[in-house]
């Protein structure tokens, strides 16, 4: 820590210096601002959890700056939980590869959930959700998202639109297994786009879903709308 205390105002001098042209002091309000919010949670301008870094770290960490924090002196830092990654922590959030821009085309996108000793279920949530639509008999032939576990029930395939609809996954007491979300894509008549809130669950929590339950609504009032597969023929 103390060498980046050391570091940090020589990077902000370079920035300046190679962003402005003509040299200017960084200011001390400037300074202490990255070094009170350094490494702190921030949101993305793509509305995703980030890590407020000098625009250089965050680079240098294979981030995308995505909008600013720090009271605007450093970059909120985007790492992109998208595919072929792997996660073992709380509120991941899984985007398609361009998120927040569309992608197209055919691909498997597969991220993995590690199980931690304390967790019994996870809890997604599609903040937002759009592929292909399912065929003419509702089977999700063209795009499928789906959920693979070693126990619990077998879990709907999805497709279509699924914004702001939720799933629960058992993880399962005993099993040290993984839950894997793939999302495969066929062809590029549209654009897909996910986002996908990955909750994790602890076991004898009251959040706890009753085992085998795909949707659990705590409000009484809450609108209870079917997945977007099985749909009649439009
Ligand atoms: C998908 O990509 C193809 C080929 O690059 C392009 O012609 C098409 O317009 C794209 N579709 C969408 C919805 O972006
Ligand atoms: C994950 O985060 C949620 C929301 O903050 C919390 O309710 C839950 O207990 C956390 N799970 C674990 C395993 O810490």
């Amino acid at each position: 820590f103390r060498i980046s205390l050391l570091l940090l105002p020589l990077a902000l001098v370079t920035v300046v210096y190679s962003q402005g042209g003509s040299f200017r002091p960084p200011s001390i309000p400037a300074i202490i601002a990255i070094l009170r919010y350094q490494n702190s949670p921030c949101t993305t301008d793509s509305n995703t959890p980030g890590t407020c870094l000098a625009q250089n770290d965050c680079l240098a960490r294979q981030g995308t700056p995505d909008g600013t924090c720090a009271s605007g002196f450093a970059s909120c830092c985007n790492f992109k939980f998208t595919c072929g990654g792997r996660t073992k922590e709380n509120e991941t959030i899984f985007v398609n590869h361009l998120y927040p821009k569309t992608d197209n085309g055919t691909n498997t996108c597969q991220v993995t959930i590690d199980k931690q000793p304390n967790v019994c279920q996870l809890r997604l949530d599609f903040e937002e959700f759009s592929l292909a639509q399912p065929d003419e008999n509702g089977q999700c032939t063209t795009d499928s998202f789906m959920v693979r576990t070693t126990v619990g029930e077998r879990l709907p395939i999805l497709c279509g639109d699924n914004n702001g609809q939720h799933l629960y996954v058992d993880m399962g007491r005993g099993s040290a297994n993984p839950v894997v979300l793939s999302v495969v894509t066929n062809g590029d008549m549209i654009g897909r786009k996910w986002k996908v809130k990955i909750n994790m669950i602890p076991c004898n929590n009251l959040d706890m879903a009753p085992s085998g339950c795909l949707q659990y609504f705590r409000s009484p009032s809450s609108v209870i709308q079917s997945f977007n597969y099985g749909l009649p023929v439009r």
